[in-house]
């Protein structure tokens, strides 16, 4: 029978910043496109090749492997000046980009002001800020939901000019709702020239791409951004990014119904990080978190903002695992626990007095978490008997086989796990 093509999804079950990125360049090599299907240069997906550091904001993480072809999906929001330095990035170290790259028309750009109007908002929030990385992701999607927005197909039209002026006409008049910020962002001349090399690029309609891609019989893999706990509809709202971060989120993304998706990967990290505001039921805020911060160089890689740490939720990974469908997971980053003489996983949440293994509906209010210790494993570039012991407790507690565990930042650093089971 012939090969069903399906489009893969790989996301973040966590809070962002699980180590998807890696995980991507491993297993890369069995699909034929890898697709990013939302967010924008708020991501930062970090790859070590050859000991090199490479940090990529909106090019998928296939770009590193030779013969593939990364596809940035209509649900993501593009920052030209940004997207043409990371591809002047990739050309210095040889990648043509002309050749493996495809940007869906579909996809929205971030204006110079949408970052302005960032700044602006989240200094009116006060206190309540959500730690945005400022990017202009938010009023983005905001003028896309609120249908003024300008996509990557508009760079083709003769009235680009019209429609540019028009919406910043509009963001000047929102902008005197708000004390200016005085915070710098793009120049505009800087903005138009990314725009004219960006329509040099092999635009397409990312739909009839993956159609076609699927129809050869090649599967896709659809690269998610951020974590499901930061998704606008079920993550820690109002703390959460402005897009949908969870499986249904390809759908959407990049134009594929829900039949043709296959495997749903969920990757999440040995603990826990958050970076920005908003709740953390785990949350070490002490010299414990911050020894974790150390070891595991828990500093943002857009932002450069030290990361929040702490224990590995479990409710939380549960809820990822339901709302994504997530069919097996990756375990990121367990060297950064070994040496410890003990880890604890949190099992339950103590919510007004009672205990629960769910996520309430608002996770703002005090949370307890309950928490479980195990005996903590020293090897940092095999699995013992007690990193296997942790990730069985982890999988029998979720449900779902953890088919891969990362044991540090190098592509050699990972172990397939083909007998995981769950019991
Ligand atoms: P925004 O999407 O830049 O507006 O940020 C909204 C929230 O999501 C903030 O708490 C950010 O720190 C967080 N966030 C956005 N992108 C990422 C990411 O790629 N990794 C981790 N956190 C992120």
């Amino acid at each position: 029978m012939k090969h069903m093509a399906k489009v893969d999804v790989l996301l973040g079950a966590q809070w962002g910043d699980e180590g998807k990125g890696k995980v991507v360049d491993t297993i890369t090599p069995r699909y034929k496109v890898v697709a990013r299907f939302q967010g924008g240069p708020n991501a930062g997906h970090t790859l070590i090749i050859d000991g090199k550091k490479h940090v990529l904001h909106t090019i998928p993480s296939g770009v590193f492997r030779p013969g593939i072809v990364n596809l940035v999906g209509n649900g993501v929001v593009i920052d030209p000046v940004i997207f043409m330095r990371e591809v002047d990035a990739l050309k210095a170290i040889g990648i043509d980009v002309k050749e493996n790259l495809r940007i869906g028309r579909r996809a929205h750009l971030i204006l110079p002001n949408h970052r302005t109007l960032d700044a602006a908002s989240e200094a009116d929030k006060g206190k309540g800020k959500i730690g945005s990385t400022l990017k202009g992701i938010g009023p983005t999607y905001m003028d896309k939901t609120g249908r003024n927005g300008l996509r990557v197909g508009d760079l083709e039209r003769s009235d680009l000019a019209e429609r540019y002026d028009t919406l910043k006409r509009k963001h000047e008049r929102l902008l005197t709702l708000y004390e200016s910020t005085g915070v710098q962002t793009t120049n505009e001349h800087e903005w138009m020239d990314a725009v004219k090399r960006l329509r040099e690029l092999p635009l397409v309609d990312s739909e009839h791409f993956i159609d076609e891609t699927l129809r050869a019989g090649h599967d896709v893999l659809a690269e998610g951004a951020q974590g499901t706990l930061l998704d606008i509809d079920f993550g820690t709202y109002p703390f959460v990014t402005s897009s949908n971060t969870i499986s249904a989120g390809a759908c959407t993304g990049l134009g594929v119904a829900p039949s043709r998706i296959g495997r749903v990967i969920g990757i999440f990290k040995a603990y826990c990080t958050r970076v920005g505001s908003g709740p953390f039921p785990t949350e070490l805020d002490n010299d414990l978190g911050e020894n974790i911060r150390q070891a595991g160089g828990e500093f943002g890689s857009t932002t450069g903002r030290p990361r929040r740490c702490g224990w590995l939720d479990i409710p939380a990974l549960r809820y990822a695992v339901m709302i994504n469908g997530i069919t097996e997971l990756a375990m990121t980053k367990a060297d950064v626990l070994s040496g410890m003489a003990e880890v604890s996983l949190c099992t339950h949440y103590k919510v007004n007095g009672r205990m629960t293994d769910r996520m309430p509906y608002d996770i703002c209010t005090d949370i307890e978490p309950i928490f479980e210790s195990m005996v903590g494993w020293k090897d940092r570039s095999s699995i013992d008997g007690r990193l296997s012991a942790f990730i069985e407790r982890v999988e029998q507690a979720v449900g779902v086989p953890i088919t891969m565990v990362s044991l540090g930042p190098g592509r050699e650093q990972m172990v397939l796990r083909e007998t995981a089971a769950v019991h």
